[in-house]
């Protein structure tokens, strides 16, 4: 087998294109070599933000948001992250989520992760990284036990839906809080009508959750635009009607244009 710095000319000479025509060991080594430089990036993407003046800003909000909750979070779940070895947006937001793990104390094991376009290396990154990463998708539908931050940035509206059907309970919905695109955002782009219809758990609880914008610089507006800390406190979801809290049923989304998730692979019944 080549050494290291042969395998370095071998490859820059021949470019990613060919890639596939590599021997098994050489491109086992291609794969580490890119996890590195990921794993790189990534660390230059938390150097900057630590130096963004919107930085202290979330980190305050957001200790504000565990010390006034009834429970530290011991849990977060991120879904709809992306692919961040390609987009630098997905990397800075993966380098906010290890900010904000590292800010609230929660361990990096105790983050579980997941999206359908994720690539074999990008999971194997993010295991090396300390994450869990989830192989099966939930389509958002996570059963809630203790306090759990959820980070979904610029995800589809059926994530948040779903997500509020499975924890929809006066009881369990203040334990899930979100960082993700303000609800009061995605209700003010679209007709009150079709988000009644095609999402209905977020068109009834818009309301009623407390919302805190997280603030931006002009630099990462691409990135970090349009996001919110969301929690559902329980004295304002008791000013909903006792009749919206029974047997709700699972969302469809048949009737739905533009659907922005990816469902499981159902088999035909
Ligand atoms: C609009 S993109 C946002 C990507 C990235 N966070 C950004 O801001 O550039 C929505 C993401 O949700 C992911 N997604 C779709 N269905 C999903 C599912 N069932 N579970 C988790 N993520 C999902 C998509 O693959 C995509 O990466």
């Amino acid at each position: 087998m080549a050494d290291s710095s042969e395998w370095h000319s071998v490859r820059r000479g021949r470019g990613t294109a060919r890639k596939g025509k590599l021997s098994q060991p050489h491109r086992t080594q291609d794969e580490a070599v890119d996890r590195q430089r990921d794993k790189r990036r990534i660390t230059e993407a938390i150097n900057e933000l630590r130096c963004e003046d919107f930085w202290p800003g979330w980190k305050e909000i957001m200790l504000k948001e565990t010390v006034e909750g009834t429970d530290c979070f011991m849990e977060c779940v991120c879904y709809g992250l992306g692919n961040f070895s390609s987009s630098v947006s997905a990397r800075y937001q993966l380098a906010m989520l290890l900010l904000l793990l590292d800010a609230l104390q929660i361990a990096v094991v105790q983050c579980s992760l997941y999206d359908p376009v994720f690539t074999v290396s990008e999971c194997e990154t993010l295991r090396e990284l300390g994450f869990n990463v989830l192989s099966e998708n939930e389509e958002g539908k996570r059963a809630v036990r203790h306090p759990t931050l959820f980070y979904l940035m610029h995800c589809g509206k059926a994530l948040y839906n779903n997500l509020l059907w499975k924890n929809w309970s006066p009881q369990i919905l203040p334990k899930v809080i979100i960082i993700g695109n303000s609800f009061l955002g995605i209700q003010e782009r679209m007709l009150q009508r079709e988000l009644d219809r095609d999402y209905s758990f977020l068109s009834d609880v818009t309301d009623v959750c407390e919302e805190t914008s997280l603030p931006c610089s002009q630099r990462f507006l691409d990135v970090f635009n349009d996001t919110a800390v969301i929690r559902f406190p329980p004295h304002k979801l008791h000013k909903l009607p006792e009749s919206i809290w029974y047997e709700p049923s699972e969302p469809q989304y048949e009737h739905c244009q533009d659907l922005e998730i990816i469902q499981q692979i159902r088999k035909p019944k």
